[in-house]
This record gives structure tokens, C-alpha cells and sequence, in this order.
């Protein structure tokens, strides 16, 4: 997607979702680098928008490697999406590896290389702050759905923005009038890698005043969903995004939690047969200084919170092999409009 043409797709995918009133809008904030969840996480979004379940309407990075934004087009366009909008922050870097996990493979800059992509560089994408207030304005009430699979930056720069060109609003106003739902891949108690590890204070300023309905899908489901055996071995990894993404981080014929996918499943496809939510009556999360979170439920007579976690409904074999056989679907193949499950 070049940089020049994002406002017209932008105005494209805003009107064509306007068309289609109900459609979930989900946008993804991602810190794809080398862990193995990301790439398929991004992948099984381009999938449920090919089957007509969602409304793919952006991708927002939030670390700062140059490689980010063409390997995430490199998905996009392998499912025929080359022009979902993708915002980095910058100043640019040139990471292509967590200095502190070598043992995951580096994928982006194969992605960039080897497979078809017009980013290039993500020095020519926009910013994720302003990318979120455009996406967020554009959309009706209540219909977009994010999916923070990544570190909180970008949503504390939402959450502190002013009206400004883009829109009057204040990014508060916008997120919490646009958003119908947050998804967080992060446990609602303890400490996380997503909301933790780095920016936990802007995680923490972004979940303790998230005022609308908050769902984490937390190590219970999301990093008890192994899976990769098949994904690794049966495509061919020099032609599918997804495949060689997983075998250079994880190596091949193996498997691996899939943290992030099975927070896009629950984004998209909700509770379904496969989840249940873990309070009855919902609560709240707070994180304290150490983005150390605690959960809190509401009083007897108060009405239900907005906040909830997952656990699982089904076996979780039995949705690992779900979730893997969704993620061998290619661009091409034929749609299984026969199953139960997700229908949007
Ligand atoms: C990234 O790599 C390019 C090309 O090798 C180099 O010119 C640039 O200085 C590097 N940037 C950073 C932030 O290290
Ligand atoms: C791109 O593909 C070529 C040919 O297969 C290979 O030699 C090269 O290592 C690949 N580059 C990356 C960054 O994976
Ligand atoms: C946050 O809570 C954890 C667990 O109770 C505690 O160990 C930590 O010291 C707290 N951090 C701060 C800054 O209060
Ligand atoms: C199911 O969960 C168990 C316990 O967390 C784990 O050891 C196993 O690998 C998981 N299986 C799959 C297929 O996800």
C-alpha cells in the first residue's frame, strides 16, 4: 500500500463498510518482530475478511522496526488485501530480532524481500495515532473492534489526543463512542507480556479508565492453544506468508502457543461455541505502577462491569485443530460456508 493512495483507501474501505451496516470493523495493534503468533494472527484476519465475516480496516504497529509495516503488507497481500492501511511510529529502527528472544527466527526481512509487497519501508507509513482517530471517526457507533495484541502506546496516544483536523473529538470521546469492544491478549490478573513488559504505564493509563466493554483472552485460552505441526510442514514456505513466518520462528515441524490468533478468533467470531465468559457478572481490571493487574467484581447490587476474561468451552485440542486447519485456507480455496461456527 503506498503511503500516497491511503486516504482514497481509506475513504474506500470507510464507504464500502458504510454500505454494510453490523459488519464488525477490526483494527489490529500489534507488535509483530519475531514471535511466532503475530504473522498468524494478522493472516487469520485477512481469512475472516475473505469469508466475509469482518471488516479488516487496519493494522497499527507498535514497535518501530522499518521491517514491520512491508511484512505485514506481505500478509495482507498474499490474501488479497494489499491496501488495508498499516501505521508505525517513529522514529524508524532497523530491528528485526528481540535482542532478548534469539531463539525465534527472523522472518520480517524475508517478508519484505521474498514476497510481493508495496510498503517497502515502514518510513513511508503514517502515524498510528492519527491513522486510529481517522479510522475511529469514519466509523458508526459502536462498530469497531480492536484487537491489542501488542504493547499500549498507540492507544495512550489516542486516548490523549485533542481534536485536531482529522476530527473535533477527543481521542477519549472517540474510543469510547467508536469502539464496541477491546480485546486484550493479556491475562485480566497478574503480570503480562503485552501489557507489562513495555509501556505497562500507558497499558495501565489506557485499561484502568477503559470505560466499554474489555475482554482479555488470557494464557487459559490463548496460550493453551498449541498448534503449528501442520502449518509448518504442508505449505510451501517459499510461496505462503504464514508458513515461513512459522517455520523461521518456531523451526519446522514444530508447534507453539498462538497467543494472538485465538485473540483475533474471539475478535471476530465472539464467544461462539468456544468461549465462555469467566465472570458472570463481568468487573473491572486496574493495573497498578508495576502494570501489575488485579481484577475487582462488582457489589451485589451494582449493575454488571464492562470488563471480562475467556475460558474455554470446547477442548482445546479440539480448537487448536480449528484454529490450524482456518489457517491452511488460501486465497483460491473454498470457502467452508457449511460450518456452525463464526458466521458474522
Ligand atoms: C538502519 O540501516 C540503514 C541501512 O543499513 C542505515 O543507513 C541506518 O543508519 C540504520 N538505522 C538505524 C536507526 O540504525
Ligand atoms: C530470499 O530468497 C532467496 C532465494 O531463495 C534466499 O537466498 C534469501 O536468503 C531470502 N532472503 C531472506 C531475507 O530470507
Ligand atoms: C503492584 O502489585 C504487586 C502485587 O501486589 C506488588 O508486588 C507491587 O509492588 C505493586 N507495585 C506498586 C508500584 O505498588
Ligand atoms: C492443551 O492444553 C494443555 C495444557 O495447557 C497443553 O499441554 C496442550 O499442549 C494443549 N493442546 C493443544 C492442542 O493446544
Amino acid at each position: 500500500m503506498r503511503a500516497s493512495i491511503l486516504l482514497a483507501g481509506l475513504a474506500a474501505l470507510s464507504s464500502s463498510a458504510a454500505s454494510r451496516p453490523g459488519k464488525k470493523r477490526l483494527i489490529i495493534d500489534t507488535d509483530m518482530l519475531n514471535f511466532d503468533d503475530d504473522p498468524l494472527a494478522i493472516g487469520l484476519a485477512n481469512i475472516f475478511q475473505a469469508w466475509g465475516q469482518v471488516e479488516f480496516i487496519g493494522v497499527m504497529s507498535s514497535i518501530n522496526s522499518r521491517f514491520a509495516p512491508p511484512a505485514i503488507d506481505a500478509i495482507n497481500t498474499f490474501y488479497g488485501h494489499p491496501d488495508i492501511p498499516i501505521a508505525l511510529r517513529k522514529p524508524v529502527n532497523n530491528l528485526t530480532q528481540w535482542p532478548q528472544y534469539p531463539q525465534y527466527g527472523d522472518y520480517l526481512t524475508g517478508l519484505t524481500y521474498n514476497f510481493t509487497q508495496d510498503i517497502q519501508d515502514g518510513v513511508y507509513t503514517p502515524d498510528p495515532v492519527s491513522s486510529y482517530r481517522y479510522l475511529l471517526s469514519t466509523s458508526a457507533d459502536s462498530s469497531v473492534t480492536i484487537a491489542a495484541i501488542g504493547f499500549f502506546g498507540n492507544l495512550y496516544g489516542v486516548l490523549q489526543s485533542g481534536g485536531d483536523a482529522i476530527s473535533p473529538r477527543t481521542g477519549a470521546e472517540l474510543l469510547a463512542a467508536k469502539v464496541g469492544e477491546l480485546v486484550v491478549q493479556a491475562d485480566e490478573r497478574g503480570r503480562s507480556f503485552n501489557t507489562g513488559w513495555r509501556e505497562g504505564a500507558e497499558a495501565a493509563a489506557v485499561l484502568n479508565w477503559w470505560p466499554g466493554r474489555a475482554t482479555f483472552a488470557g494464557d487459559a485460552v490463548a496460550g493453551a492453544t498449541v498448534l503449528g505441526r501442520r502449518l509448518t510442514a504442508e505449505p510451501d514456505p517459499a510461496r505462503h506468508p504464514l508458513a515461513y513466518a512459522l517455520r523461521r520462528s518456531i523451526g519446522p515441524a514444530a508447534a507453539h502457543p498462538v497467543w494472538d490468533a485465538v485473540a483475533v478468533y474471539y475478535a471476530v467470531c465472539g464467544a461462539g461455541d468456544v468461549f465462555a465468559p469467566r465472570y458472570p457478572r463481568g468487573g473491572r481490571v486496574a493495573l497498578n505502577a508495576s502494570a501489575y493487574a488485579t481484577w475487582a467484581e462488582p457489589a451485589p447490587a451494582a449493575p454488571p462491569g464492562p470488563h471480562n476474561a475467556l475460558d474455554f468451552r470446547l477442548p482445546n485440542d479440539t480448537f487448536a485443530a480449528r484454529l490450524e486447519d482456518t489457517l491452511l485456507w488460501e486465497p483460491g480455496s473454498r470457502v467452508p460456508r457449511e460450518r456452525t461456527w463464526c458466521k458474522n
